[in-house]
C-alpha cells in the first residue's frame, strides 16, 4: 500500500495525452468479442479494470492480443474453467452478466472485496424477468437457461451498466427488449450496437433492441478519457499559475456535463479542434487559472451524466465562494467506495466545510485547504480527487493507498510530476 506525498507547485503546466476511455474500452472489447470477425481496438485503456475485462473474455475462449479481438459470435464463447475474476470492476461484472445470461452454460463472476459488496440485484432482476437463470451472489451466477425472452424494463436507478446488461441480453432474446431510464446515462453501448448492425431504436420512450446474434466487428480508436481529464481541468482552473492542455479527449454529450458545471462556476475550458473519431466526438481541452467565482448546484438528472466527475467537482466546490449543493447522487455510496463519505472525510481533514447529505454534499466555500494525511479508501477516483486537493492546498498532503489509481489511470502520478513545476 503506497503512500504518496503531494505539494502545491509554483506552476502547473503542460500537455498531456490521457489514457483511453474506460467505458468505451470495456465495450469495444466485449462487443467485438461477440461479433463475427476480427477488429482492431486502438488506444485501449491501460487501466486494471479493462485488463479484468480482457482476461475474463480470454477465459471465455476469445483471442485478444494487442488490441486485436478475434470475435467468433455469441456461439464462440465457451464456459470458463473457473470463476471469472472481475477484480474491482463493476462494468466488467454487470456487462458480462448481460452477455452470459443468454448463453447455454452457467458462469460464475467474482470480484475483490469492494466489488463483492456492490449491488448486483439491480442487474439480476431484469435478467430474471427475461427468463435467465441468475443469482446476485456473491459470486454472481448467471446463464444456462435459454432462450431468453424480450422485456419491457423500467430501470429504478439511472445506471449505464444495468442498461447495457439488459441490452446485451436483449440482443440474444426472442422478441424485442425495451429499457427506460429514469435519467439519461452514457450511451456508448447504444452507439456501438447500432454501428455493428443491431436493430436499435432510441426515442423518448426508451431504447429498444431486437435479436442480433450476428454483429459486425468494429475497428475503434478509443478517445482519451474525459473522466481522467476532469482531474486536471479542476486542478488547472483553480491553481493560481496554471495552463494545461489535454489532447483528443472524448466529448460525447452523455459524458461532458462536467464542462457545463465548470462554466457555471466561472471556469472556461477551451474546446478546440472538435472532430468525430469513429463513433465518438473528441476535442483538445485547454484550461488555465480561472475566475472560478461562483458556486454550483447539481441535481438528479445532471448527476447521472457526471457521476464519476463528482468527487473532483467536490474539491472544486471547497474553493468557490458560496454554497455549492450536489444532490441526487446517492449512487456515489455504492461505487468502489462510499464516495460521499470518503470525500467529505478527506476534504474536511484538509480544512474544508463539506456537509454530508444522504445523496450528495453541501459545500461551503471558499476555504483554504491545508495539507493533511487522507485516505483513498482504495478507490481510484477518491485518490485522484484528493491528489488534486493536495495540489491546491498549502503544505504537504499524504494520500494513503495511492496505487489504486491504476484501476483507470496507471500513469496518473507520472502525469502529475510532468505538470508540476517548482
Ligand atoms: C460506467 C457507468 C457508471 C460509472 C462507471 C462506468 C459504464 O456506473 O460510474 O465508472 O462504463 O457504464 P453506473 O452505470 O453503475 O452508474
Amino acid at each position: 500500500m503506497r503512500m504518496t506525498a503531494v505539494r502545491r507547485p509554483a506552476r502547473l503546466e503542460g500537455v498531456l495525452e490521457l489514457p483511453g476511455d474506460k467505458s468505451v474500452s470495456h465495450r469495444a472489447l466485449i462487443l467485438n468479442s461477440i461479433a463475427t470477425g476480427e477488429a482492431q481496438v486502438e488506444n485501449l485503456s491501460p487501466g486494471a479494470d479493462v485488463v479484468s475485462t480482457a482476461d475474463c473474455l480470454r477465459a471465455l475462449g476469445v483471442e485478444i492480443e494487442a488490441g486485436r479481438v478475434a470475435g467468433r459470435g455469441f456461439d464462440g464463447l465457451r464456459p470458463a474453467a473457473g470463476p471469472l475474476d472481475c477484480g474491482n470492476s463493476g462494468t466488467t461484472m454487470r456487462l458480462l452478466a448481460g452477455v452470459l445470461a443468454g448463453r447455454p452454460f452457467a458462469s460464475e463472476l467474482v470480484g475483490d472485496a469492494s466489488l463483492s459488496r456492490r449491488p448486483m440485484g439491480r442487474v439480476v432482476e431484469p435478467l430474471r424477468a427475461m427468463g435467465a437463470a441468475a443469482d446476485s451472489g456473491p459470486p454472481l451466477r448467471v446463464g444456462g437457461a435459454v432462450p431468453l425472452r424480450g422485456v419491457d424494463y423500467r430501470m429504478p436507478v439511472a445506471s449505464a451498466q444495468v442498461k447495457s446488461a439488459v441490452l446485451l441480453a436483449g440482443i440474444q432474446a426472442e422478441g424485442t427488449t425495451r429499457v427506460t431510464e429514469p435519467a439519461p446515462t452514457r450511451d456508448h453501448t447504444e452507439r456501438m450496437l447500432e454501428a455493428m448492425g443491431a436493430p436499435l431504436e432510441r426515442n423518448h420512450a426508451g431504447i429498444t433492441v431486437g435479436p442480433a446474434t450476428q454483429l459486425r466487428p468494429l475497428d475503434i480508436r478509443v478517445p482519451a478519457d474525459l473522466s481522467a481529464a476532469a482531474f486536471w481541468l479542476v486542478a488547472g482552473a483553480l491553481h493560481p499559475a496554471a495552463r494545461v492542455t489535454l489532447r483528443g479527449v472524448g466529448t460525447n454529450p452523455s459524458r461532458s456535463a462536467v464542462l457545463g458545471v465548470l462554466a457555471r462556476a466561472g471556469i472556461e475550458v477551451k474546446v478546440r479542434n472538435q472532430r468525430l473519431e469513429g463513433l465518438e466526438p473528441v476535442a483538445d481541452l485547454e484550461v488555465g487559472t480561472s475566475r472560478a467565482d461562483r458556486p454550483f448546484s447539481i441535481g438528479t438528472a445532471e448527476a447521472a451524466l457526471l457521476i464519476d466527475e463528482l468527487p473532483v467537482l467536490a474539491v472544486a466546490a471547497t474553493l468557490l465562494p458560496g454554497v455549492s449543493r450536489i444532490t441526487g447522487a446517492g449512487e456515489l455510496r455504492v461505487k468502489e467506495s462510499d464516495r460521499i463519505a470518503a470525500m467529505s472525510a478527506g476534504l474536511n481533514a484538509m480544512g474544508a466545510d463539506v456537509r454530508e447529505l444522504e445523496d450528495g454534499w453541501e459545500i461551503h466555500g471558499p476555504h483554504h485547504l491545508e495539507g493533511a494525511r487522507v485516505r483513498s479508501e482504495g478507490d481510484h477516483r477518491v485518490a485522484m480527487a484528493l491528489a488534486v486537493a493536495g495540489l491546491l492546498a498549502h503544505g504537504e498532503s499524504t494520500i494513503e493507498d495511492a496505487d489504486c489509481v491504476a484501476i483507470s489511470y496507471p500513469g496518473f502520478w507520472n502525469d502529475l510530476d510532468r505538470l508540476w513545476h517548482p
